[in-house]
C-alpha cells in the first residue's frame, strides 16, 4: 500500500492538486483539513471561546469525526451529521486554525488519520502530514506559492462567485493563519526533512500535478 503526503500553507492548491492526482492514480483522497474544520464548526456552534483552552478540551470527548465517500468525494461526518457543506467559511476556516493549535484536538484526529492510511492506497493533505501524522509516507511534498499569489488566486476565484472581496485583506488573513500554522508548539506547519519542495507560485495546476506524479513514479 502507498502514501502520499501533501503539506503547505493555506492556499497553495492543495486540495485542487490532491484531488487531480488522488483520481490520476487511483488514491484516495484524505483532506484532513476538513476535520479540524468539521470540529471548529462544534466549538463555534457551541460558542466555545477558542482561546479557552479548557473548553475546548472539555468538549473534545463529545466530538466525534468521521468520513466516508459519495461518488469518490469525501464527506465529513460531526457526530454522525453531513458538515461538507458548512465548512468552507472563513469563520470556520479562522477557528480551526486557532483551535488546531491544542493538543487535545490534535489528539481527537490522529487516530482517525492514521487508521484511515493503513487501509487503502491513499494521498493525504493537511499541514503536519509529512512530519507526524505519517512519518513513514511514501513520498512527501511541501507545497507552497507567494502570500501575494495566493492572495491572488482566492481573490480571483471570490471575484468569480460574485463575492466581494478585499485583496490587502485576503493576503493579511493569509498571512495571519500562516503565522498561526507554523508557530505553534504541536505539529506546527514545516517541511519534512525529507520532503519535496513544489514551489507552484510560477507554476500552472497541471505542472504541479505533473510534477509531483514525476515524484511518485520515482518512489514507487
Ligand atoms: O486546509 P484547511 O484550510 O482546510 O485547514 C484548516 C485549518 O486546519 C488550518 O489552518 C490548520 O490550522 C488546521 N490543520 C491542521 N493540520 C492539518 C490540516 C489542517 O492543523 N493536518
Amino acid at each position: 500500500m502507498y502514501s502520499i503526503a501533501i503539506d503547505g500553507p493555506a492556499g497553495a492548491g492543495k486540495s485542487t492538486i490532491a484531488k487531480t492526482i488522488a483520481k490520476k492514480l487511483e488514491f484516495i483522497y484524505v483532506d484532513t483539513g476538513a476535520m479540524y474544520r468539521a470540529m471548529a464548526l462544534y466549538f463555534i456552534r457551541h460558542e466555545i471561546d477558542p482561546k479557552d483552552e479548557e473548553a475546548i478540551n472539555k468538549a473534545c470527548p463529545d466530538i466525534h469525526v468521521s468520513i466516508n465517500y459519495e461518488d469518490g468525494v469525501q464527506q465529513v461526518l460531526l457526530n454522525g451529521e453531513n458538515v461538507n457543506g458548512l465548512i468552507r467559511t472563513e469563520e470556520v476556516g479562522n477557528m480551526a486554525s486557532k483551535t488546531s493549535a491544542y493538543k487535545m484536538v490534535r489528539a481527537t484526529l490522529l487516530d482517525l488519520q492514521r487508521d484511515l492510511a493503513k487501509t487503502a492506497n491513499i494521498l493525504m493533505d493537511g499541514r503536519d502530514i509529512g512530519t507526524n501524522v505519517l512519518p513513514n509516507a511514501d513520498l512527501k511534498i511541501y507545497l507552497t506559492a507567494s502570500s501575494k499569489v495566493r492572495a491572488e488566486r482566492r481573490y480571483k476565484e471570490l471575484v468569480e462567485k460574485g463575492v466581494e472581496a478585499d485583496f490587502d485583506k485576503i493576503e493579511e488573513d493569509i498571512i495571519i493563519r500562516d503565522r498561526q500554522d507554523m508557530e505553534r508548539e504541536i505539529a506546527p506547519l514545516k517541511q519534512a526533512e525529507d520532503a519535496v519542495l513544489v514551489d507552484s507560485s510560477d507554476m500552472t495546476i497541471e505542472e504541479v500535478v505533473d510534477a509531483i506524479v514525476a515524484e511518485f513514479e520515482k518512489v514507487k
